[in-house]
C-alpha cells in the first residue's frame, strides 16, 4: 500500500482519425444490424484510419497535445511509453517513431504489449521508473490501429474495433495528488481465447497465412465475456483494497470501454451508480489500449473530472491481462 503519491498525471491528449463506420455501414458489409449491436455492446461509431494514416500519427498527435496541456515540450521527456497491439511495423517500436515525430530528442522509448490492459500497465512502468528517481517527464500512450488487423467479414469481431490515441504525462507528484496505487496481472494460460496467430515469427506472413486470414484478431466472444467481467470486478476491489479506500470515496470509474454491459457489471461489483461511471463506448468502439485514456482525455475537457477527485481506472485485455489503478487526481 502506498501512503503517499510518487508520480502524478499533469497532462492528458487524445486524437482519433476523421473516418467513422457506423453501426449501419456494417449492416451492408455483414449479417449484423444496428439494433444488435446496441444491444449487445452500446456502440454506435468507431474512427477508423485512411490510408495514409498511422498508429505513430495518432499516438504522437495525442502525445503532443498532452505535453501541450501539461505545460511542457517533447524534449523535456525522460521516457516514452506507448501501449500497443497494432504497432506500425515489426520492429522498431512505436514509441521510436513517436519520438522522432515529436522531437522528443531527450528520451528513451519502448512499447509494450498488454492488449486493452496496457495503459494501466504503461501507468505502472511510469509510476515505478519517476517513484525511483530513474525518470521526471513520463509520456504514456495508448494507441492503436485496429482496423488493419481486423477481418471485416467476420461479424463476431469487425463490430467491436475501432482505431484512436490518448496520451497522460506523468511527473513527480505535489504529495497530495497522483497515483495511490496500480494493480497489474496476467494469465497467459488464456493467451488463445483472443489473438492473432499470424503476423508474429510464428507463422511469417505468406499467402497461405493471408488466404487462411491469420492476421486478423480472432475472439472466442463469449468466454472472454465472462473473464472479463470477473477479473475486472476482481481488479476494481483489488485497488480499492491495497490502497485502503472505500468504494464511496470513488468520484469516476473509468474502464476499458469493450461493452457496456461489462462496464456496468463492474460498476455494480464496487456498488458505483451511473453518474460516478464514465462511457464513451457508443462513440469509438473498443479501442483496446486507448480506450481508458481517450474516456480520460475526455472526462478532464469536459471538466468532468475536477482536481482531487478520486479515479478508478480498471482494464481487461489479451493475454490475458488485466489491472487497475487509483489516482487522486
Ligand atoms: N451481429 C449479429 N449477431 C452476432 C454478431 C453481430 N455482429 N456477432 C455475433 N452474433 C451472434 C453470434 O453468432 C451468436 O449467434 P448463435 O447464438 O446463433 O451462435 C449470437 O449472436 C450470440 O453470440 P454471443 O457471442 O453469445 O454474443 P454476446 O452477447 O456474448 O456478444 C460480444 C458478443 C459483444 C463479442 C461479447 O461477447 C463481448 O463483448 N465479449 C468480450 C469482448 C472483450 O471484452 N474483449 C476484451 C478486450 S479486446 C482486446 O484485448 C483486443
Amino acid at each position: 500500500m502506498q501512503n503517499r503519491p510518487q508520480a502524478m498525471i499533469i497532462g492528458t491528449g487524445a486524437a482519433v482519425p476523421e473516418k467513422t463506420l457506423t453501426n449501419r455501414d456494417f449492416e451492408t458489409m455483414v449479417d449484423t444490424s444496428n439494433e444488435w449491436i446496441r444491444a449487445r455492446t452500446g456502440m454506435e461509431v468507431r474512427h477508423v484510419v485512411g490510408p495514409d494514416e498511422q498508429n505513430s500519427d495518432l499516438a504522437a498527435a495525442a502525445a503532443l497535445k498532452a505535453l501541450e496541456s501539461a505545460g511542457l515540450t517533447a524534449v523535456d521527456v525522460d521516457l516514452i511509453i506507448v501501449a500497443t497491439i497494432s504497432g506500425d511495423s515489426g520492429f522498431p517500436s512505436t514509441a521510436c517513431f513517436v519520438q522522432k515525430k515529436i522531437g522528443a530528442v531527450n528520451a528513451a522509448a519502448l512499447d509494450i504489449g498488454a492488449a486493452c490492459a496496457g495503459f494501466i500497465y504503461g501507468l505502472d512502468l511510469a509510476d515505478s521508473y519517476i517513484a525511483l528517481g530513474k525518470a521526471k517527464h513520463v509520456l504514456v500512450i495508448g494507441s492503436e490501429v485496429l482496423s488493419r488487423i481486423t477481418d471485416y467479414s467476420d461479424r463476431n469481431t469487425c463490430v467491436l474495433f475501432g482505431d484512436g490515441a490518448g496520451a497522460a504525462v506523468l511527473a513527480p507528484s505535489d504529495g497530495e495528488r497522483g497515483i495511490l496505487g496500480t494493480f497489474i496481472k496476467s494469465d497467459g494460460r488464456l493467451s488463445e481465447l483472443l489473438y492473432i496467430e499470424g503476423l508474429g515469427t510464428k507463422i511469417p506472413p505468406s499467402h497461405q497465412s493471408v488466404d487462411e486470414r491469420k492476421h486478423f484478431i480472432r475472439m472466442a466472444g463469449r468466454e472472454v465475456f465472462k473473464y472479463a467481467v470477473k477479473a475486472m470486478g476482481d481488479s476494481a476491489e483489488e485497488i480499492l483494497m491495497r490502497t485502503g479506500l472505500d468504494n464511496a470515496a470513488v468520484d469516476l470509474l473509468i474502464s476499458h470501454q469493450a461493452n457496456l454491459r461489462i462496464i456496468e457489471a463492474t460498476a455494480r461489483r464496487i456498488n458505483l451508480p451511473a453518474e460516478r461511471v464514465f462511457i464513451n463506448i457508443e462513440k469509438y468502439g473498443n479501442t483496446s489500449s486507448a480506450s481508458i485514456p481517450l474516456a480520460l482525455d475526455e472526462a478532464v475537457r469536459s471538466g468532468r473530472i475536477q482536481p482531487g477527485q478520486l479515479l478508478v481506472l480498471v482494464a481487461f485485455g489479451a493475454g490475458f491481462t488485466w489491472g487497475s489503478a487509483a489516482i487522486r487526481y
